[in-house]
């Protein structure tokens, strides 16, 4: 099992959420044979570290992400993974678009995993590039809950 996270530069939310998950997979389910990945739309950042904000945050939770480094999203990336989880609807729309035939089924909200009263009914995390520090918190904790809910989906299946 292959899981991509994409966002749209893959410095702020798509590189916490590939960390936050694989930390948990390795507390909690270093059973389950899960590998964890993160990409963006944009090719922007290529290259680049996680922005320095989204590594402190994340960093006082405990997860390092500092030796993740961000690349674009490829049509390769389609078959590659088995499940492509976008940050926003925009990033859905875009990843629909760029699928291959056959494959635009394996590409679904991060948020669909978290439960409801944890994520506020949200179905998007919002984007903290252009904001402040409570951005990037909002982004950690978003994707701490959804990524409890994907740790259940993938015992499941
Ligand atoms: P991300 O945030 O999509 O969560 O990585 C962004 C990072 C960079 C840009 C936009 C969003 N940018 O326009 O450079």
């Amino acid at each position: 099992m292959k899981i991509l996270f994409v966002c749209l530069g893959n410095i702020c939310r798509s590189p916490t959420a590939e960390a936050v998950v694989r930390r948990l997979l390795a507390t909690e389910a270093p059973d389950l044979q899960v590998q964890v990945a993160s990409a963006g739309l944009g090719s922007w950042h290529v290259g680049e570290p996680p922005d320095s904000r989204a590594q402190a945050a994340a960093k006082r939770r405990g997860v390092d992400m500092s030796t993740i480094r961000a690349r674009q999203v490829s049509r390769d990336d389609f078959a590659r993974y088995d499940l492509i989880l976008a940050m926003d609807r925009q990033n859905l729309v875009d990843l629909q678009r760029l699928a291959p035939a056959g494959y635009r089924e394996r590409v679904r909200l991060f948020l669909e995993f978290g439960a409801a009263e944890e994520i506020d009914d949200l179905d998007e995390v919002p984007d903290p590039y252009y904001g402040g520090d409570a951005g990037f918190e909002r982004v950690l904790d978003l994707a701490e809950a959804a990524a409890r809910g994907l740790l259940v989906h993938l015992r499941n299946r």
